[in-house]
């Protein structure tokens, strides 16, 4: 039942404190709407600025691969040190418990297998089903240079439309395929011409040489892939050069998935991501868990 506002309590204006208004955390991300930042939030710590997304959506064009043969058995264990998990709408529906309630970015594009051109891809889920699956945000593979670059162009900026209407980020992965250089000066092209295009956060791989300067020349928020599996004291290096050179975080798999010890690997990275740790003190943190069988 409704009822008049009939407290003796003397009402408290405050007209001495002015409201705040803060800028949003994130690179670039300032002139978004609250949902979509709400959302950004989910993926990036608003503490540290950064994330550790676990990358497993491999299998979308590579099938088992190795280290996700069973997702129940060998991811799920990792999902509690994961700020974000990066996975296919197949997999989140099957294997991740609902309970679940850090960032979801779902794959969002697809069509070749490894057995054909990869840069062949079209939109692979509508906006409909990334709303009801709460996702975080949308990642789209984007291929400059590559035969189907105009496509995965129009697949992204397809992404971002929709994502705009409903508050959805959209992420733009500047895809190598099995071929594409990997250069900074390649890396800075296809970084800026994403965020120019719309992404809201760009992932690209790491480039040993002036990774600072793509970092700064792209006006959104950069997150690198691991690659290939490096020894671990290796890839713990090069999560630290990338967020020392810029990057807000990393969306790591292999990496991760296929070290001996995943778990302790995953808490060594976020060490290095959301506390600064060098990566040998990182290293030695695995090597503790690991010996700890964690
Ligand atoms: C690539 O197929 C996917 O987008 C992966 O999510 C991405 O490459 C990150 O995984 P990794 O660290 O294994 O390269």
């Amino acid at each position: 039942m409704p009822e008049a506002d009939e407290s003796k309590k003397e009402k408290q204006y405050f007209t001495d404190i002015p409201q705040k208004s803060e800028a949003f955390f994130l690179k670039g991300s300032n002139s978004l709407d609250w949902g979509m930042k709400n959302r950004l939030s989910n993926i990036f710590d608003p503490k540290s600025g950064r994330t550790v997304m676990l990358a497993f959506d491999h299998g979308y064009f590579q099938g088992p691969t190795t280290g996700l043969e069973r997702i129940d058995v060998n991811i799920v264990p990792l999902a509690p040190y994961a700020d974000t998990l990066m996975l296919t709408r197949g997999v989140l529906r099957t294997m991740i418990p609902p309970s679940y309630n850090r960032g979801i970015v779902l794959r969002a594009s697809g069509g070749p297998s490894i057995l054909s051109e990869l840069s062949n891809e079209n939109l692979a889920i509508d906006i409909d089903e990334a709303i009801r699956l709460n996702a975080s945000a949308m990642a789209v593979q984007v291929y400059i240079g590559g035969e189907y670059e105009t496509q995965t162009i129009h697949n992204l900026t397809r992404l971002v439309d929709m994502g705009n209407r409903f508050g959805i980020p959209t992420l733009g992965v500047t895809a190598v395929g099995k071929d594409l250089a990997r250069d900074a000066k390649y890396m800075r092209l296809a970084t800026r011409m994403v965020a120019e295009l719309g992404a809201t956060y760009v992932k690209t791989y790491y480039t040993e040489k002036d990774f600072d300067t793509l970092s700064t020349a792209c006006p959104v928020p950069i997150v690198i892939a691991g690659g290939k599996k490096l020894p671990e004291l290796d890839a713990l290096t090069m999560a630290h050069r990338a967020i020392q050179d810029g990057a807000a975080g990393v969306d790591m798999g292999r990496n991760i998935f296929q070290s001996d010890a995943p778990v302790a690997m995953i808490r060594a990275v976020r060490k290095v991501v959301h506390e600064n740790e060098s990566p040998k003190a990182a290293f030695d943190y695995y090597q503790t868990l690991k010996n700890e069988g964690k």
